[in-house]
Parts: structure tokens; sequence; C-alpha cells
């Protein structure tokens, strides 16, 4: 067992990431009793303590319908701020008197990927980085290339074992949900390959555009963004083998080595666009070619896998905000029963369900009411939270676990090259993109792309 952070650093501590996951998570912490060490944030704004509080406070009100000042004040009590340049060594030894009593500490660098040079160098020349954790957001570099780079910057100054690569879809109970509904049951073991399986459609889609983060967004695109990792580590564990154990190094062998069976997405079997207006927004560069929607084929080469196509779409200003899977299997072998109007009956279906309201829904067939023996579809769902309670966010679980030096939910840098690997062909395609308009599911193209593509259940 690893000993336990005794405090946590956020580099990046005025930034939207911050507010929005990282001061609820601590405040969920806290209140379960699994934190109670210094949060020290760090940021170029000249904010003061009180900033930092007022500011967390706000963040937590908006996350959670009642705040629990107890709870609260006892985080408030911990928080404290330091101000100051990332290339300035003063920030680094100002922190490093701060966290004189912190055998380790864990770093979290919630900034840009261009500022990580400079606050990895400042850590380690004070001393910190060689006693600390280190928690990298994602995306980890913008190529195969520049990822090998980054991490070479981070093994100059930390020890493999504490080095935390965030995907934070690794962290959803929904989807890890992925990996008991494969591993716990026996049911769908059998079917779950290229003989029963006619292809596999996984839907990330949101109804909002980049939310004052285009500045960013601009630079990273959709692949990047949320395709190259959460989309890929969903592919991953719908199509992995069982690991040999239930450790973090047995389940990421898996994991790469699916990964390693699928071959680099093809720009002739991508469709690239860009919601309507997006160019006008403020951030976005004239001109900008950046996607704000993919839409792919994945062909998983695998004994399991070959012949049953991996459909994967993302796009930000879609009807709705869902993500999805959903699983199609082949039609019987014999069509005895045909639907009502005389037609082939519908495919069965299983349907994950991965965002709000997260559970499973499968549609089989069912006999129509009448002197017919005919069928239709029907719904057999099931809502986690209603049937399981209330689960832990993906912020609060993976902070944890970064306190306790456990690898299992942060990617490892083989899973995350094996990434970029199969989506490098398709980062950058000059003139590739087309333009839809918002609340669309995207360019036509990309509906064609999957004969019959299954949009996500909006609720
Ligand atoms: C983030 C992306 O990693 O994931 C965002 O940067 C995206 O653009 C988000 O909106 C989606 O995560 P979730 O948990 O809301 O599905």
């Amino acid at each position: 067992m690893h000993q336990r952070s005794d405090a946590v650093v956020l580099f990046g501590v005025t930034g939207d990431l911050v507010s929005k996951k990282l001061f609820p998570a601590l405040y969920e912490l806290t209140r379960r009793n699994r934190l109670d060490v210094p949060v020290i944030g760090v940021a170029r704004s000249p904010w003061d303590d009180q900033q930092l509080v007022t500011t967390a406070r706000k963040s937590v009100a908006e996350a959670n319908d009642e705040i629990d000042d107890e709870t609260f004040d006892a985080l408030a009590g911990n928080l404290s701020m330091i101000s100051g340049d990332y290339a300035d060594p003063t920030t680094y030894q100002r922190l490093a008197e701060r966290l004189r009593g912190a055998e380790r500490p864990v770093f979290y660098l919630a900034i840009p990927p261009a500022v990580f040079g400079s606050v990895i160098d400042g850590l380690a020349t004070v001393g910190l980085a060689a006693r600390g954790r280190v928690i990298v957001e994602k995306p980890f570099g913008r190529d195969l290339r520049s990822s090998h780079e980054l991490d070479r910057t981070l093994r100059a100054a930390f020890d493999p074992e504490r080095i935390f690569r965030i995907d934070h879809y690794l962290g959803k109970e929904s989807v890890e949900s992925l990996y008991a509904f494969r591993f716990a049951n026996r049911l769908f073991e059998p079917l779950w390959n290229s003989e029963h399986i006619d292809n596999i459609q996984i839907t990330l889609a949101e109804a909002f555009g980049t939310q004052g983060r285009a500045g960013f967004y601009d630079t990273v695109g959709a692949t990047r963004d949320v395709l190259q990792n959460h989309m890929l580590q969903v592919v991953a564990l719908i199509a992995m083998e069982p690991p040999v154990t239930g450790d973090a190094e047995a389940f990421h062998d898996e994991e790469v080595a699916v990964l390693r069976h699928i071959e680099p997405l093809s720009p002739e079997t991508t469709v690239r666009g860009q919601y309507a207006g997006y160019r006008d927004e403020p951030g976005v560069a004239p001109g900008s070619e950046t996607e704000t929607f993919v839409a792919t084929r994945l062909n998983v080469n695998s004994k399991r896998w070959a012949g049953v196509p991996f459909y994967l779409r993302t796009g930000k200003f879609m009807p709705g905000t869902a993500t999805e899977v959903v699983v199609e299997f082949k039609q019987p072998r014999q069509a005895l029963i045909r639907a009502e109007d005389g037609t082939r009956t519908a495919a069965n279906l299983l349907r994950f369900r991965l965002g709000r309201g997260d559970g499973i829904t499968m549609s089989i067939q069912a006999k129509t009411p009448g002197v017919e023996v005919a069928s239709r579809p029907v719904d057999l769902s099931v809502d986690f939270g209603a049937a399981l309670g209330h689960r832990q966010e993906a912020y609060e679980r993976l902070l944890d676990d970064a306190m306790d030096g456990q690898q299992l939910r942060f990617a490892r840098k083989d899973t995350i090259q094996q990434e970029w690997r199969i989506v490098e062909p398709i980062l950058d395609l000059p003139g590739h993109i087309q333009t839809y308009d918002k609340g669309s599911w995207g360019p036509a193209d990309a509906v064609a792309l999957a004969g019959g593509w299954h949009p996500p259940a909006l609720r």
C-alpha cells in the first residue's frame, strides 16, 4: 500500500477545471473524511486566500443543492494561495517553504501544456518533485511525438509510479460499469464477438459549444479533446480481453493489447465538421479549420472483432447531450418471424448510457398482440442511479486515488501512445472540414458513414 499524500497543490487554481470539477471534488472528499491536509492554490493572478475561499464556495454551491457549512469550513481552513509567475524561481521557493511539513505532496497541473516544462523544472529545482506525485490532464501532448517529449520531461523529474495521467472517463462509475458488465456477467460473454455482433456505435454528443474555452479548444479540436482519449478508452473497455487479474498492471496490459489491434484511422472514412458560427467566437483563429465534430470508422483487427465496424461520433452543438455505446447484434439466422408490416425485424440492441441517467437499455423483439405472429421491439431498461443509489463523481475518485498512489484509473503511458498512433492520420487535415448547423447531428456524410446509425436516446 502506498502512503497517502499529505498536501495537495493545484497549479492553475483560477481556471475552469478547478472551479468546475476540483473544488466540488475536494469538498466531497472533505465530507467523506478523506481530505484534511493543506490545499495550496498556485496561479499567476494576484489572488489572496480570501478570494480562493470565495471562489471555492461559489463552485461548491454550483455543484451541490446545498452546502454543509461545517464541511466547507473544514475545507476552507485548509486552503491557501500562492500567486506567482510559473517561470519565476521564487514561486517554487515560496511553495517549498509552505510545504515544509509535507512528505508526499501531490501536484495537479491544471495549466496549459505550454507551461508544463517550467512548472516541472521549478518543482525539481526546489526538491519538491523528488518527493511528490504529479497529476497531468489530457490531452497528453498533441501527437505521438510530443507525447513522448512530454513523457521525457515528466520522467526527468518524477518516478514513473508517481506520474498520474488523467483521462477522467476512466474515473467515471458509468464507464467502469462497462468493465463490470463484461466481466461480472456470463450472460453476454459467449455473444461478445464478430459471430453475433454486427457493429458497435459510440457517440459522445454535447448540446453546448466551447463554453467560453474557445481559445483553448481552437488549438485542440474534437479529435484531440475527446476522441483520442475518452472515446478510445470506451472502445478499449468494450473490446478488451479479460485481464489476468484485477490489478492495475493487468488491466492496462489488456487495454494496450486491444489498442494495438486497432488500425490507424483513415481520412477516407472520417468526417470532420465545424458548427456554423464557430469562427466568429472570440479566441478562434480566423479561417480556423479546427473540428468541433468528428465521425469515423474504426477497425479492431483481433480474432474477436475482425469484420465488426466500430463507428465513433462526437460533436458540440448536437441536438442533445448523451454518451452512449450501442451494440447492434446480428439478425436471427432464419427470418421466421416478421415485423407487422412484413419486413425484417429490427436487430437486438444493447444500449449503454454512460452520461447523466446512466444505465442500460436492451431492445428485444416481442410478439405483437393479435392473431398474427409478428414482432416489434420493446425495451428492457435499467437506470443505475435508481437501482443502485448515489455514485461518486469522477474527479473525486481520481483525486482520492492519486493521493493514495493508485494507478488503476489513470492512463498508462503506452495506452496514450497507442491512442495517438490510432488518431494520427486524421489530425489536422487541411480542407477536410464541413460546416453543420447548430442543433443538427453533424454533416450528412457522417450519418451515411454508419449505414444504420442509432442516435442516442435523448431524455
Ligand atoms: C473534457 C473535454 O475532457 O470532456 C470537454 O475537454 C468535454 O470538451 C468533456 O465537454 C466531456 O466530459 P463529460 O464527463 O461531461 O462527458
